[in-house]
């Protein structure tokens, strides 16, 4: 039954995946629920159910011990499992989209459990319909993912066989891909429980292809991907470089000297102070490219 008082209230608008800008006075729960379980398979795949309060990386490796395959270019992805059909995580080549079954979610307003599939999760670019219709409805629960028997390695991402090469391994399997995939993001991305970042803080913009015309005349150099239907997706770290904040430091917090991308908070960083940064960030890149980027994470 679902509670009725004013805490409950305030929670119903809180969901994890926040910058809080200001004190909080509601109540905050934090996903605790633990438990990893092979709940079915069929002649080419597992099906692995993990509780939401999983670590994702632990959770990753745990499948790769037990010979599970498809999440070896998600390794060393900071957060909980929870999150990652939320924000539809993605790396190398690879999106949670691409290996989810299924997950169960608490609704809020009425107490019950709701089987989400993935046509009812509405998976986009680092979106789901949990940060659009259902945002701050729900409270995943777990996670179910569907997994290979066969290992179907991609590679493809240029930085990954570069690294398999450094390695010295010829014929990769899923832990050698994964040991590539960890090399390459800490060779770039800083370590969160050294320096306190929540991985890109923005969206690599998709921009219509007249647009990215205008730009690249004036910018050969900018990379950029296709991306369907008349549109490119451009570089967000690319262009918050060149736009001057690479490695720059604002008060207590900064854009990441490795990768632009990030937003890193020194210590003591408020909240305000973060979302300030931003603003400026967003802001030169906006004046430099007329490009507007937008925030992963939602603001509170
Ligand atoms: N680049 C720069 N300067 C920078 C950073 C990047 O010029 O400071 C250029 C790179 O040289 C490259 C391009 O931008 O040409 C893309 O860079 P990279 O390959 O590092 O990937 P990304 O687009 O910056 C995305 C994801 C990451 C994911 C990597 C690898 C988003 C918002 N970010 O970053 O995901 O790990 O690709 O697949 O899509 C995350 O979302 O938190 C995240 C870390």
């Amino acid at each position: 039954m679902p509670r009725k008082n004013p805490a409950h209230e305030h929670f119903e608008k809180r969901l994890p995946q926040k910058l809080f800008t200001q004190n909080y006075p509601g109540l905050i729960l934090k996903n605790e629920i633990q438990g990893i379980e092979l709940v079915g398979e069929d002649d080419e795949h597992f099906y692995v159910k993990s509780g939401a309060g999983e670590n994702w990386h632990e959770f990753v490796v745990y499948t790769l011990k037990q010979g599970w395959a498809g999440l070896e270019n998600l390794s060393l992805i900071p957060g909980n499992v929870g999150a990652s059909p939320m924000q539809n995580i993605g790396a190398y080549g690879v999106e949670v989209k691409d290996r989810f079954h299924s997950l169960d979610a608490y609704e809020i307003a009425n107490g019950k459990i709701k089987t989400f599939d993935a046509a009812a999760c509405a998976f986009g670019y680092r979106e789901s319909v949990f940060k659009r219709g259902a945002k701050d409805k729900f409270i995943i629960l777990n996670v179910t993912f569907k997994l290979f028997k066969k290992p179907q390695l991609n590679t493809s991402y240029g930085a990954i066989t570069d690294e398999l090469k450094a390695l010295g391994v010829t014929d990769p399997g899923i832990e050698d891909v994964s040991r590539a995939v960890i090399n390459i993001r800490n060779s770039k991305l800083p370590n969160p429980a050294e320096l306190g970042n929540a991985g890109s803080f923005f969206k690599n913009p998709v921009i219509p292809q007249a647009e990215f015309e205008k730009i690249k005349s004036a910018h050969p150099d900018i990379p950029n991907y296709p991306a369907g239907e008349g549109h490119v997706k451009l570089a967000a770290g690319w262009l918050i470089e060149q736009a001057g904040h690479k490695g720059k430091r604002t008060g207590n917090c900064g854009m990441h000297a490795k990768q632009a991308l990030v937003l890193v908070n020194y210590g003591g960083a408020t909240g305000e102070e973060v979302y300030a940064l931003s603003t400026a960030v967003k802001k030169d890149v906006f004046e430099k490219f007329g490009v507007e980027l937008e925030r992963e994470v939602n603001i509170v």
